[in-house]
């Protein structure tokens, strides 16, 4: 919608080709791909699938 394209492959999380750095908010993750232990550090979103949990999420695109 804002123009942004973002390398992607599977586009259901599985792949890991459009996980991107997360700056700013927490992401809610929806994929398969990162494990728990990475889910729960909220420093890496898999944007395909991923939504955000805050009302900003600012991602290192
Ligand atoms: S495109 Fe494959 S995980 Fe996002």
């Amino acid at each position: 919608r804002e123009g942004i394209k973002i390398e992607k492959s599977c586009e259901q999380g599985v792949c890991g080709t459009c996980l991107c750095d997360v700056l700013e908010g927490e992401p809610d993750h929806r994929d398969v791909y990162l494990t728990d232990e990475e889910k729960e550090s909220n420093d890496q979103i898999l944007a395909c699938c991923s939504r955000s949990k805050t009302k900003q999420l600012v991602l290192d695109i």
